[in-house]
């Protein structure tokens, strides 16, 4: 079957069809996924029943891995390059902290001073309903601005925090996520290294504009994560089993709805791909 893709949603995204991840990818099936993913920012494989090292194999061919040396909680203790997103409690028997990954607005690694370029999420077991994940098209946030409000948020970094939103978090898990992760300072509009285009650079983690007191920054940082997040910018995804779902992470931005009976099973699992530097540790305002 030749490679086929059929848009999933105004906004963005596009199904795959006609690829068995299973097989190594040719050279023309590799640049039609690569152009399709520049133009879409999501794609979806669905019925791809790959092991982890063909997972891992397949997301190499987007470029260097991340080693989730930011997030080592939640890596696979033999597989560093996959993180995992799951509801299934910890070999000691103690609840999961990753059940809440992604329950906020953003993009990923977006508290790291090499966010994330691209994400390739492995459905393993999931909820027969709900469970989904929302996604933006941040180029048409940023495009939908007024001139000024462009004008107005061209040189604005906003501070970006590791934290999840979900209380119940270990205290382990949050002091060591702490520790490892101090807030960082991104720009609000980037360029794609790609495309060229400008996109939003903003989300839910963002607490602060950088230079500006939490009074301050907190209405634009609510207007823009409001504005970004319009239904008419999002395609949301319904999980099934053995779906490899896709995004580039410098022009879209997803939420993790967490809509489902946390008694079944919701097991997914992520590479992540290794974006170029930005952003730089911030510097805080404290109060007004
Ligand atoms: C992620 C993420 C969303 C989800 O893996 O980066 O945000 O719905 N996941 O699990
Ligand atoms: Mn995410």
């Amino acid at each position: 079957m030749p490679i086929e893709f059929r848009p999933l949603s105004y906004a963005l995204g596009a199904e795959v069809l006609g690829v068995d991840l299973r097989e190594p990818c040719p050279p023309d099936t590799w640049q039609a996924i690569h152009a399709a993913y520049l133009q879409h920012g999501v794609l979806l494989f669905r019925g791809q029943t790959i092991s982890r090292e063909q997972h891992i194999a397949f997301s190499r061919l987007f470029g260097e891995l991340d080693r989730h040396d930011s997030l080592p909680m939640d890596r696979d203790a033999t597989h560093p390059e996959l993180l995992m997103v799951t509801n299934d409690a910890k070999p000691d028997g103690s609840p999961s902290n990753s059940k809440y990954t992604g329950q906020m607005w953003h993009s990923d690694m977006s508290f790291t001073l090499a966010p994330a370029l691209g994400s390739l999420l492995r459905g393993v077991s999931v909820p027969p309903v709900g469970g989904d994940t929302l996604f933006s098209n941040m180029y048409l946030a940023y495009d939908a601005l007024s001139a000024k409000m462009k004008a107005l948020i061209a040189d604005l970094h906003g501070v970006h925090h590791a934290e999840r939103k979900n209380a119940g978090m270990s205290a382990q898990w949050e002091a060591e996520n702490r520790r490892l992760n101090p807030p960082v300072a991104q720009p609000l509009v980037r360029v794609h290294p790609e495309t060229g285009r400008k996109a939003l650079y903003i989300g839910e983690k963002v607490k602060q504009i950088e230079g500006m007191t939490i009074e301050e920054s907190q209405p634009l940082v609510d207007f823009l994560v409001r504005h970004a997040t319009r239904p008419q910018f999002t395609y949301r995804h319904q999980w099934r089993n053995d779906d490899l779902l896709i995004w580039d992470n410098r022009c879209t931005s997803h939420l993790a709805m967490g809509d489902y009976d946390p008694r079944h099973r919701r097991h997914l699992e992520r590479t992540t791909v290794l974006g170029t530097p930005s952003g730089h540790v911030a510097q805080l305002e404290l109060s007004a």
